[in-house]
């Protein structure tokens, strides 16, 4: 397809890299549509480990990577990600873009994510704290500082002298924590300017090239539909639209010229940061998942709380983004439970059961998982084909979904993974 757009179908951490990762080597542009360095992608290549925040992972298979209009950008990971990549010795200088209208997580936006969050004490979100939410924040609010004000001095002196002025007020009376000095975050930013200005593109013109041109391009989502902004479980969210029509805001092309939305799930569920989770698992098998599956965050570290697949909130995830096809990851980490609960439907608090994704957010907080419990395989899943049971266990997912489940992934490595139908 030439515009494929992969998304996040539960809370992220879905696997999505090693999706990309795979089909990447089919695409000639992988872009990334929303987020930040609050994303982090694990890749496996032979020996070498690769942990990218910002960048599309298609650029390790020396793809051309587009950071779009509705990425927050923070500088310094960047540069250090474009450095890290060249020193084991990958292009970067013709194939990366990086949107001019992106936004720039500057150090005021970490110092209040983190500031915030420990205020609000029990009623945190449990954000990555790398700047996300003030930055967008600040770019609702139209005094963000953008990617091409990088390449003017004078925007950009003026642009941070303001916004210092008005940040420290709040970092000191509010927060009751350090100023920043204008100046010193002004050098820090041109020096910033001159590794990162030649990145700098018109990337809704790249895309849109790239189109009409035939080639095919790969749209890469960060976090996952339950995250989303507006339809994502509020306000445990991020502060962006991982959704797939997020791709076509973010990069600035017409949502028609998307041709289909590869959703990406878990066989199971996880979960980072504060919110409910109906189907999260009770007692010692969550523990035995989370080790399982090494289910500790990439940016944090923080462990993941881990639930029984949830139908319900996939059927939502795939309603939200036109899911055309779903990718099934880590089946593997189920391998050895005799009994697999999946939760089918929500017991609301009014008695009635639904299938359907609850509309308002007290249903949601208060709702019970309905199970229903398959056989597992008690195998490993290391050959060509997966056993009756764990195939079994696969359609049960694409008859509550009706979407095919194209892609299973059978355990860590790159190429673990087996393509159905
Ligand atoms: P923020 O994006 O750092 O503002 O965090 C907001 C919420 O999104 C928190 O619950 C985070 O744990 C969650 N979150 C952000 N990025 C990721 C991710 O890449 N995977 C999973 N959860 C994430």
């Amino acid at each position: 397809m030439p515009a494929t757009v992969i998304v996040g179908a539960q809370w992220g951490d879905e696997g999505k890299g090693k999706i990309v990762d795979l089909l990447a080597s089919e695409s000639d542009l992988v872009c990334r549509y929303q987020g930040g360095p609050n994303a982090g992608h694990t890749i496996v290549v032979g020996d070498e480990v690769y942990k990218i925040r910002a960048i599309p992972s298609g650029i390790i298979q020396g793809k051309q990577s587009a950071i779009g209009a509705g990425c927050v950008v923070d500088p310094a990971v960047l540069i250090g990600e474009l450095d890290d990549l060249e020193a084991r010795g990958h292009e970067t200088a013709a194939l990366v873009f990086v949107s001019g209208n992106a936004h720039l997580i500057m150090p005021w936006h970490v110092a209040l994510d983190g500031a915030r969050e420990r205020k609000l004490g029990n009623l945190q979100i449990g954000t990555t704290r790398r700047g996300i939410g003030p930055a967008y924040a600040d770019k609702a609010t139209r005094i963000g500082i953008r990617v091409q004000d990088l390449l003017d001095p004078k925007i950009l002196w003026q642009k941070i002298d303001l916004a210092v002025a008005e940040k420290n007020v709040w970092l000191e009376r509010v927060y009751e924590i350090e100023p920043f000095d204008a100046d010193e975050v002004y050098e820090a930013a041109a020096a910033h300017a001159t590794r990162l200005g030649p990145y700098v593109a018109d990337t809704s013109l790249l895309v849109d090239r790239a189109l009409r041109h035939g080639k095919r391009v790969l749209f890469e989502g960060a976090q996952g539909t339950l995250l989303d902004l507006d339809h994502g479980t509020y306000p445990f969210v991020t502060s962006s639209s991982p959704i797939a029509a997020g791709a076509a805001v973010s990069f600035g092309i017409g949502p028609n010229r998307i041709d289909a939305v590869l959703g990406v799930s878990k066989a199971y569920v996880t979960r980072v940061g504060e919110g409910p989770f109906p189907s999260e698992i009770e007692g010692d098998a969550q523990d035995r998942v989370r080790e399982l599956g090494g289910e500790f965050g990439t940016v944090t570290g923080r462990e993941r709380r881990c639930g029984w697949l949830d139908l319900v909130a996939l059927r939502y995830a795939v309603r939200l983004n036109g899911i055309t096809s779903l990718a099934l990851t880590k089946l593997d980490v189920l391998s050895t439970f005799a009994e697999i609960p999946v939760c089918v439907r929500y017991a609301l608090p009014d008695g009635s059961e639904t299938e359907e994704f609850p509309a308002h957010q007290s249903d949601f907080h208060h709702c019970r998982p309905v199970f229903e419990t398959l056989p597992g395989w008690g195998v490993e899943l290391d050959g060509p084909e997966l056993p009756a049971a764990a195939r079994d266990y696969v359609r049960f997912v694409e008859g509550a979904l009706a979407v095919p489940v194209t892609l299973v992934g059978t355990g860590q490595a790159r190429e673990s993974v087996l393509t159905l139908g």
